[in-house]
């Protein structure tokens, strides 16, 4: 019982929409209709600035956190653990809230992978803010993180539950970015700074 109302909680806490929330409280425009279309940190960097884009990231990354923390506390088995995990994420791509046009699922997915070992969350974070750097593309970052992340899962916790939910979580983000990656093989997709 406990386990099905961690994953519904999950769900739900994912379903709130940061990028749609700080967007509409800033007095910004929505960033499912500007921009990429996309109700994400990026997105909202470009729409309000950085102090905006920092709310939503965290935002993002703590419904991600706070229910796999909160069932890695309670003790909860590894394939139920995976399951919350997947649930918020999914919550944020398929928002129940806001008519199910959620984000891409980067900051929810660091989130989760903080939550279940700060480690797997850190390295994670790291490729992600060395390719941001070096690249200057937030998509590229984003897709190059999530495709190291089930190799960073088995590296730390090597638990066949949380390695296959990390290679499941790594496709989807991937299917998510599908027009950032028809825009990376044209040369087209925009930079994080000008
Ligand atoms: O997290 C989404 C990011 O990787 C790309 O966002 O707005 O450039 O499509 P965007």
């Amino acid at each position: 019982m406990i386990n099905a109302l961690l994953i519904i909680a999950a769900y739900l806490l994912g379903s709130l929409s940061s990028a749609i929330i700080v967007c509409r409280l800033m007095g910004l425009p929505d960033p499912r209709t500007q921009g990429s279309n996309n109700p994400g940190a990026t997105n909202v960097l470009r729409l309000g600035g950085k102090r905006a884009a920092a709310i939503t990231l965290l935002g993002d990354s703590l419904k991600g956190f706070l229910p796999v923390l909160a069932a890695k506390l309670i003790g909860v088995p590894p394939l139920v653990l995976a399951a919350v995990a997947m649930a918020a994420f999914l919550g944020h791509l398929y928002p129940l809230f806001f008519r199910f046009q959620g984000g891409k699922g980067v900051a929810t997915a660091l989130g989760v992978q903080f939550g279940i070992h700060w480690q797997i969350g850190g390295l994670v974070a790291l490729i992600w803010l060395l390719m941001a750097k070096g690249l200057n593309i937030s998509s590229l970052a984003a897709l190059v993180s999530m495709a190291l992340a089930p190799l960073v899962v088995w590296l730390i916790w090597p638990v066949p539950a949380l390695i296959g939910m990390q290679i499941v979580m790594s496709l989807i983000l991937f299917w998510r970015h599908r027009s950032n990656i028809r825009n990376l093989l044209a040369g087209s997709e925009g930079k994080i700074k000008q």
